[in-house]
């Protein structure tokens, strides 16, 4: 089994790493001070988080990670047959788990390199060397990174195909999409496409219940965030007096997660030097999962230069892949 150490599986940082204890100070100071109070997502990601995360894409009620997979299982090669990419690159990439339906179809058409990027650099790490061990013919190169500052810094090795799945998409608010997509099509070239994965607007028990298990494991998920607070802010927030509250926001077409303090408290931000009262009731928001319809996400795509080629869904319609391509 070959490693890191190895050519050709290589894991470097795009650019410096920025303070990641810094930057949550200061999200949490402002978020605190906000109307609602919110924690911003991001955060959810640690070891603990990632973990909890991979458990919720197996749940019995969180279709989308079943949806995106069964549509990649049928259509992959198709895909790989529209756009013949020399790299894939892939936006956010976790375990890496439904790609691998991806680099196979990618060998049939020629193509050899495989470009992850990833903020949490354990996972990256992992994902680059079970792919090469499994997949000998493969290039990988992963690439520790934020993607929102660093997607400029990606090397171009040929016709690139830029996968961005799961809907994360969606946990961006209408302004911080339209941001991330400008970056995304400044990336690609002539006969380069995207490969997009969203959630698509359904009935809303059904979309409540992906965010609301009976086995409480998103609960767990969301609750976490605040653990992560406790620990690398020194605060003392009763993690398991909030309750998580699910919600659809029709105006919006999304979902929202936030967290419900079960009584009156006085939270001690120590890092911050920062007492917060929260009142027995008050929601601390956390999450936004956008929905989508085929029509939006045109709309949004065809905003930043970029027009769909291919539009594929499973075969309830929950989810939608899009291929598009520069204009
Ligand atoms: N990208 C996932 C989604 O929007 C993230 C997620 C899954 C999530 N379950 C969650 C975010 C629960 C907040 C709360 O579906």
């Amino acid at each position: 089994m070959r490693t890191t150490g190895d050519a050709p599986v290589t894991v470097r940082r795009l650019s410096a790493p920025n303070d990641f204890r810094a930057q949550l100070a200061a999200d949490v100071a402002a978020g605190m001070r906000a109307t609602p109070k919110q924690i911003p997502s991001r955060y959810f990601y640690d070891a603990v988080g990632s973990a909890l995360f991979e458990e919720i894409t197996r749940l019995p009620e969180y279709y989308l990670t079943r949806a995106e997979t069964e549509i990649l299982a049928d259509r992959a090669s198709e895909i790989m047959r529209l756009v013949e990419p020399d790299e894939l690159v892939e936006l956010g990439s976790g375990s890496s788990t439904k790609t691998r339906l991806l680099i196979e179809a990618m060998r049939t058409t020629g193509g050899s390199r495989y470009v992850p990027i990833d903020i949490s650099e354990a996972a990256l790490r992992e994902a680059a060397v079970a792919l090469c061990s499994d997949y000998t013919w493969l290039e990988v190169e992963g690439l520790v990174g934020d993607f929102h500052t660093d997607l400029r810094l990606l090397r171009r090795r040929g016709r690139r195909l830029l996968a961005f799945l799961g809907s994360t998409i969606g946990n961006y608010p209408p302004a911080g999409r339209a941001e991330l997509l400008t970056t995304i099509a400044a990336t690609l070239d002539d006969g380069d496409a995207l490969l997009l994965g969203v959630d698509l607007v359904k009935d809303v028990p059904t979309m409540v219940a992906a965010y609301d298990d009976t086995a409480g494991v998103t609960a767990r998920f969301t609750k976490n965030v605040l653990d992560v607070v406790n620990r690398e802010l020194d605060a003392d927030f009763p993690t398991d007096e909030f309750t998580h509250v699910p919600r659809w926001n029709a105006e919006q077409s999304r979902m929202e997660a936030w967290l419900r303090a079960d009584r009156d408290m006085d939270v001690h931000i120590r890092a911050l030097d920062m007492t917060v009262p929260i009142a027995a009731g008050e929601e601390i928001h956390t999450e936004v999962s956008c929905k989508f319809t085929r029509e939006g996400i045109t709309a949004e795509l065809g905003a930043v230069g970029l027009g769909p080629v291919a539009w594929y869904t499973d075969r309830a319609e929950r989810f939608g892949l899009v291929v598009a391509r520069p204009r």
